[in-house]
């Protein structure tokens, strides 16, 4: 059973540069925290040293107070919703067995269902296609698949980066709502720059300069917390349509 996710002064680096420098971070069972940061951070790298793609250059990663690179099972604990979720050429059956074998077709079209895909399924069939990488559809519909892979799935440790890229509005609301209730008593690290989503934690961390610089409940950080400085030019942007008569 999932305990506690810990990073402890752990640095990464690409060709020199470092991304990630003396990183401490500490995620606790049941624990649902967001990541912001800006565009290059390295909020990815964190995810992919989470998966074990890569390995810290020096530091500690740790679940339940072992390394992660003795933990067994890791990929039966976790579950990830990443930016490119790969598509096999083969039908949306297959492509959603993959996460869960047993799945009954009944089952499929929940998943798709909560996780957006109501409309999409209307049209097509379990047995549909879905081409070369995902060719045959969009990147927000890829993006939903990968979704509903996640909740047949059903891991403890859920990790989201930026699930909603490519989803529209209309169907925004509805698939938050659903993850909402999916996360209820698991943990949950989720990356975004929406604030619809952002609902869906309590605490929130600022990855700036390769360091978790402040990290704490919405009301807690500064005003000149990046958290805030989002919130703010999120909140500017729609005034000012608003103000253009465009909306
Ligand atoms: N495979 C790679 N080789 C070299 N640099 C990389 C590689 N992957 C990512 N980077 C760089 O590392 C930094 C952090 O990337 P990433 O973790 O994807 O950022 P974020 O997800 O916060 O936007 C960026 O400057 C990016 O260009
Ligand atoms: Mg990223």
């Amino acid at each position: 059973m999932f305990e506690k996710l810990e990073f402890i002064n752990v640095t990464f680096e690409y060709e020199g540069r470092k991304i990630l420098n003396n990183f401490n971070l500490e995620i606790n069972r049941s624990e649902k925290l967001a990541i912001v940061g800006s565009s290059g951070e390295g909020k990815t790298t964190l995810i992919r040293l989470i998966l074990k793609y890569i390995t810290p250059h020096s530091g500690k990663i740790m679940v339940n107070e072992k390394p992660l690179s003795e933990f067994k099972n890791w990929y039966k604990i976790l579950g990830v919703l990443s930016q490119r979720a790969h598509i096999f050429n083969r039908s949306l059956r297959d492509n959603l067995l993959i996460a869960n074998p047993v799945a009954t077709d009944k089952e499929m079209h929940e998943a798709l269902e909560k996780a957006g895909l109501k409309k999409f399924i209307k049209t097509r069939t379990l047995d549909t296609i879905l081409g070369s990488d995902g060719s045959y559809i969009s990147g927000g519909e890829r993006t939903r698949i990968a979704l509903a892979r996640l909740l047949l799935r059903n891991p403890e440790l859920i990790i989201l980066d930026e699930p909603l890229e490519g989803v529209d509005k209309l169907v925004e609301k509805e698939v938050i709502e659903n993850i909402k209730e999916f996360v209820k008593d698991k943990t949950l690290i989720l990356i975004s720059h929406r604030f619809s989503i952002l609902s869906l934690t309590d605490e929130f961390a600022v990855l700036e300069n390769g360091k978790i610089v402040e990290k704490g409940k919405y009301h807690e950080h500064s005003n000149e917390s990046l958290l805030k400085q989002f919130f703010r030019a999120e909140q500017e942007l729609t005034e000012k349509f608003r103000e253009d008569d465009v909306l």
